[in-house]
């Protein structure tokens, strides 16, 4: 389990971090007079660094901590919020990594009802990468559609529907099954744009409301039989894939 990282913490440790010297080099340094603290000279080391507030320079730069970078994949359970606070206190996805460092965010969102693949990470270019739309990854969702839908709606869904944000982008649609009751039907859906609610309104735009919905793969990434409420690190394969 990893520690999370701590507000304040000891100049000469905030300073070996970045990667400048070893912290025994750094406190003859700091001895030696070339560590300013918000502009101040300070000669002892152990001097408290808030490592959000504070300003360091070591020989005149600025020091940059270096950050360690988290990603992973949750198996979202509905029922849970997708945001890092909610005013009211309901469950968020945060609640399930509470564990891990407070700087993780989850990369987009899942509705509330929504299951299944949502990433995390506190690295601002991974997310910004996987959320731009010119980047186009694909999403691929396993949805559970009232009642059994024809080709015809099978053929508008593919092609584009009206939803109040727009008309959608191409989609790949593969009906799967159809219960044996004839209650609902079980498709697999690939988008690639990220507009609110876009599954959910693609359904009821053409007549089958959702009534379950769990994305299972982002790119060639997949949740795979991760259980429900879990998470796991992505491997260094699977972020530089992602990062492509
Ligand atoms: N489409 C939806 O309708 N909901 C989601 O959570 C994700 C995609």
């Amino acid at each position: 389990m990893k520690e999370s990282t701590p507000k304040t913490t000891r100049l000469e440790k905030y300073i070996a971090t970045s990667g400048i010297a070893s912290r025994r080099a750094v406190k003859k340094s700091i001895r030696a007079g070339v560590v300013t603290v918000n502009g101040e000279s300070i000669l002892v080391p152990g001097h408290p660094i808030n490592v959000e507030m504070d300003t360091v320079e070591f020989e005149g730069k600025r020091v940059e901590p270096l950050v360690e970078h988290i990603y992973l994949m949750l198996n979202k359970p509905a029922g849970y919020l997708t945001t890092r606070r909610d005013e009211r206190r309901r469950p968020t996805v945060m609640d399930l990594v509470a564990e891990l460092p407070d700087t993780i965010y989850p990369v987009g969102r899942l509705d509330l009802e929504t299951e299944g693949l949502l990433l995390f990470t506190n690295d601002g270019d991974f997310a910004y990468r996987l959320l731009h739309p010119s980047h186009e990854v694909e999403k691929t969702y396993l949805v559970w559609a009232k009642g059994v839908s024809d080709d015809d709606a099978i053929q508008r869904l593919r092609q584009g529907v009206m939803i109040p944000s727009g008309t959608t982008a191409p989609a790949k649609v593969k009906r799967l099954r159809v219960n044996k009751d004839g209650a609902t039907t079980k498709f697999e859906v690939v988008i690639h744009e990220g507009k609110k609610r876009q599954v959910r309104l693609m359904f009821k735009a053409v007549g089958h409301p959702v009534i379950r919905l769990k994305r299972v793969q982002i790119g060639n990434l997949e949740l795979g039989n991760l259980p429900s409420g879990e998470y796991r690190f992505l491997t260094s394969a699977e972020i530089s894939e992602l990062m492509r």
